[in-house]
């Protein structure tokens, strides 16, 4: 039954509360960004997916057990057949008070399509990711991907009333030289925006991640040459740690698995379309939830698989570039998690 009494949270073993659920609806893609996918991915078989009334009941269990904030990621998750049905129905615990927010990580392309749907369902804020502003710069990081639909898509989404954050990728050589356009496009635009630092996951052919490299702290230093910046203490339940510019306003967030370890902070756990569950982003060690899901309609054994792999939450990632070296690296791709 849906509760509007917040339920007691997971606990991991370094006494960290989970209330927060990624949960990648799809390992597909209408991208092929080059720091996240080969040219040529396999995808998994669509049967091996958990099918919306499964990650419907996933979802709800874990919102059983407190969790509070809900992103749904792929892959592209707005590429997933009939996903709003989905969307329509996580609605359900917010009105009901338990989940305090329903969010989605997108690339943008579907948002024209869906951005209406998505404000209708309850979605107030969105992340969407964009490295450039250039169009060609952004045909060649994302293969496939065109920058006219994903500025359409963004419009749509502040048309329908979503907050709007954008999500950039810092890499080196790349987009460094866009520093302040982007930052002053977000200005113009009344949109936050994050940097990530690039991650060393999934082989994705030549790419060369050191010299991807781009640390978060230079960029910083090199924004503090022209904007005053102010530390923010305010959080979103994310891995983000946000500074105010004081000549725009506006905020902006880093993300620095790299150069800042946020580890000891995290609140989160991951589920995969087909219903494995990854207790940390950087590390290897996953359970099943879809054999407890499918054995039984009484979701006791579901909820003591959940409470069983959180058991297992590792302390933190390996990620590390200091050596001159890729440390940490995983093997999967980050569309297998969503990031
Ligand atoms: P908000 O703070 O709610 O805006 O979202 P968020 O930052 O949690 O979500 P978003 O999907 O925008 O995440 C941005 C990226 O941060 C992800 O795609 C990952 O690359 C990275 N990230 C999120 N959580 C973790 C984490 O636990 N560990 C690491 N290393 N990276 C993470
Ligand atoms: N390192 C850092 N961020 C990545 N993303 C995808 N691959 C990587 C990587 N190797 C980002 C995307 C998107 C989010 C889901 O993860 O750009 O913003
Ligand atoms: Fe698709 Fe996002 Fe990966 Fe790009 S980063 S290929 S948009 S899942």
């Amino acid at each position: 039954m849906d509760t509007a009494i917040p339920a007691p949270a997971l606990i991991d073993p370094f006494a960290r509360a989970i209330r927060y659920l990624r949960v990648s609806v799809t390992d597909r893609c209408d991208f092929r960004c080059v720091y996240c996918m080969s040219e040529n991915m396999t995808f998994l078989p669509k049967k091996d997916l958990l099918t919306l009334e499964e990650l419907d009941r996933m979802c709800s269990a874990f919102v059983r057990l407190g969790v509070e904030k809900l992103r749904i990621t792929g892959g592209e998750p707005l590429v997933r057949r009939d996903i709003m049905t989905f969307f329509r129905s996580m609605g359900r615990h917010l009105d009901s008070g338990a989940l305090k927010e329903l969010t989605v990580t997108t690339n943008g392309s579907q948002l024209e399509r869906f951005a209406t749907d998505l404000f209708a369902a309850g979605v107030r804020r969105i992340n969407v990711s964009l490295d450039t502003l250039d169009e060609q710069k952004f045909a060649d990081i994302t293969r496939w991907g065109r920058l006219p639909q994903v500025l359409r898509g963004i419009e749509a989404a502040r048309n329908a009333g979503l907050r709007v954050k954008i999500n950039t990728v810092a890499l080196k050589g790349f987009n460094e030289d866009e520093l302040f356009r982007l930052t002053e496009w977000c200005a113009a635009e009344d949109m936050d925006l994050t940097f990530i630092e690039v991650m060393p996951m999934g082989d994705i052919g030549n790419e060369d991640r050191l010299g991807q490299y781009w640390a978060l702290s230079d960029l910083r230093a090199r924004l503090s040459e022209r904007f005053t910046l102010t530390d923010l203490s305010e959080r979103t339940g994310g891995p983000a740690r946000y500074v105010q510019l004081a000549q725009t306003g506006q905020k902006i967030g880093f993300i620095t698995p790299l150069s800042h370890n946020f580890c000891e902070s995290c609140n989160r756990v991951r589920i995969t379309c087909t219903g494995e569950i990854y207790t940390c982003l950087g590390q290897e060690g996953h359970s099943d939830l879809r054999g407890p899901l499918r054995a039984s309609t009484d979701n006791t054994v579901l909820e003591d698989a959940i409470r069983a792999a959180i058991a297992l939450k590792p302390k933190g990632h390996d990620f590390d570039y200091s050596r001159q070296a890729v440390g940490g690296k995983m093997s999967r791709h980050m569309s297998h998690t969503g990031g």
